[in-house]
């Protein structure tokens, strides 16, 4: 039994496997066919926090997959007064074959996976956002044909989409890149636990974004401020001003694709001339969440 919570409780060998699940399903669906793989199982999604894509990814995987899914939201009680975590995890694993989690503590989501008979999946934490950083090298993946030794930029927050594409870009070979304020960019605790799990990575820091985007195959971006850090906005609106993907900063690297998790702040990280731009490749890294957890769930559900 095996729980994500961040990209590194996968081997890059497990992640070669789980993309090649991933584009095997999505050739079938391609061609119409949708493999009842695991009829009867059941996911729960715990969710703290709002999203689109990770839920409507998770529970439409599942019912191409012949399993189905339980949307768990704030009336369950997660995290709350009315039980403690350890009783809510041991009594829901005993539900249900697999669940993901949306939480606004990654502390809370460790503590789920603790407790849990059953694989957790971290569907977006403070922390980190591993299915977001598996989907988008799987996106640059079919585009590129490879991986390794190409440079990703990121620029913008340090933020937990940040850490796991570091840590996923990393693990597959490729180098990265973060432009960011000092201020926000990888602390020291996460800058010794990369050296320390990937002592040979190429992970660089700049405040300078056109270093960062030259050369790089992919520019990504997102929000200034998370879910969470609302009541930083204006501070952060000041600091980020400068590193805003805009069309001057992607004529420094004319062949890369632009990225974004989504949901966007069009005219803040980014503008509409370049998230709607020949370069963007949002709409597929958004479609990629499906086919790729997908291959996670097949790959995670196999695993019992
Ligand atoms: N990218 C992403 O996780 O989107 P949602 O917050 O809508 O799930
Ligand atoms: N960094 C963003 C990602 C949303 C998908 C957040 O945590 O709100």
């Amino acid at each position: 039994m095996r729980h994500l919570l961040v990209p590194e409780d996968l081997s890059a060998h497990e992640i070669e496997t789980i993309f090649a699940i991933s584009q095997d399903l999505e050739t079938k669906y391609d061609a119409g066919i949708r493999e009842a793989l695991f009829p009867g199982r059941v996911l729960a999604l715990v969710f703290e926090k709002q999203s689109l894509r990770t839920r409507v990814s998770f529970q439409t995987a599942m019912v191409h997959l012949g399993g189905s899914s339980l949307f768990l939201g704030a009336d369950t009680g997660f995290a709350s007064s009315r039980e403690s975590l350890d009783d809510f995890g041991r009594v829901l694993s005993e539900y249900v074959d697999c669940i993901a989690c949306r939480s606004k503590s990654h502390t809370t989501l460790e503590a789920l996976a603790a407790v849990s008979s059953v694989p957790v999946i971290n569907a977006l934490s403070d922390f980190s956002h591993p299915c977001q950083a598996l989907a988008d090298c799987y996106t640059l993946r079919s585009r590129f044909g490879r991986l390794s030794d190409l440079t990703f930029a990121f620029v913008g927050d340090g933020n937990n989409m940040a850490r796991s594409l570091a840590v996923t870009c990393s693990l597959l070979g490729m180098r990265f890149v973060l432009a960011a304020p000092e201020a926000y960019q990888f602390d020291e605790a996460f800058q010794e636990h990369l050296k320390t799990i990937l002592p040979d990575a190429q992970i660089q820091q700049t405040t300078d974004p056109v270093t960062a985007v030259k050369g790089a195959v992919a520019v990504y971006t997102d929000v200034w401020a998370s879910m969470g850090q609302e009541s930083e906005r204006e501070v952060r609106q000041a600091a980020f001003q400068p590193y805003q993907v805009n069309a001057p900063l992607m004529e420094h690297c004319p062949d890369a694709v632009f990225m974004h998790c989504l949901p966007a702040r069009r005219g803040e990280e980014v503008t509409d001339e370049v998230i709607d731009g020949p370069q963007s490749v949002v709409v597929a890294q958004a479609a990629n969440r499906l086919h790729l957890q997908k291959g996670l769930l097949a790959w995670l559900l196999g695993h019992d």
